[in-house]
């Protein structure tokens, strides 16, 4: 299992002590995006994305978690995304943004809320890259794992592997040492937050899940 870190919790006003050590140590790094509109809260945006960028080489999992993602994605892919994840459920016609997303020569992903089924989104799934499971409510780093949300990466495999998809099964929210071990035999990668950047020894937390 690969590991993105949700950089939302991290300290920004110290970004080389605190980004660039846990950069170096994980696989993507993710960034969470919200509009105070399809999710009540604020993150930041693409000029802190493209800060970032010339801090490390890693790849960026961009999370966008507005209601109008079809407007912002080339300010994403400019500032330095290989992956931008939508949700299905905000106000946008899914297949035109993932192709959209695909014009720039990047890769595409579909998000579901925790109360979206996998079956409502079967149709889109050959033609996707990444298929990000939340398992918490969007909006807030720091909540509880919610279980609901194991099935549907075990379907994601099995329709992937019925199917020769190609896109990658991640998962978002509540990932620490504890809740890793339920998904990660049906995910290639997840997201953690808070358990990585809020920890006194990140590197130690990331060994845990990448050991898993
Ligand atoms: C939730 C975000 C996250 C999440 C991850 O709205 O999409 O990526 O906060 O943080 P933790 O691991 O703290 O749940
Ligand atoms: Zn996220």
């Amino acid at each position: 299992m690969k590991i993105s870190v949700s950089i939302l919790t991290l300290d920004f006003a110290n970004v080389e002590k605190t980004f660039v050590p846990i950069a170096k140590d994980v696989d993507y790094i993710h960034m969470d995006i919200m509009d105070a509109e399809f999710v009540p809260n604020i993150s930041f945006g693409y000029s802190v994305v493209g800060a970032l960028r010339k801090l490390t080489n890693k790849p960026f999992d961009t999370h966008l978690m507005m209601m109008h993602p079809q407007n912002y994605i080339e300010q994403f892919v400019k500032a330095g995304s290989q992956y931008i994840t939508f949700h299905v459920e905000a106000d946008c016609d899914v297949m035109e943004t993932i192709k959209l997303i695909k014009s720039f020569g990047i890769k595409a992903g579909i998000s579901i809320k925790p109360k979206t089924s996998v079956e409502e989104i079967e149709k889109y799934l050959p033609y996707v890259d990444m298929v990000l499971v939340m398992s918490v409510e969007p909006g807030f780093g720091g909540q509880k794992f919610m279980e609901s949300a194991i099935d549907k990466t075990k379907k994601l495999k099995e329709l992937k592997e019925k199917n020769g998809y190609n896109y990658l099964i991640n998962i978002d929210g509540g990932i620490n040492g504890n809740t890793a071990p339920l998904i990660s035999k049906y995910v290639d990668l997840a997201v953690s937050g808070s358990y990585i950047c809020n920890a006194d020894n990140p590197k130690e937390r990331i060994e845990v899940l990448k050991n898993l």
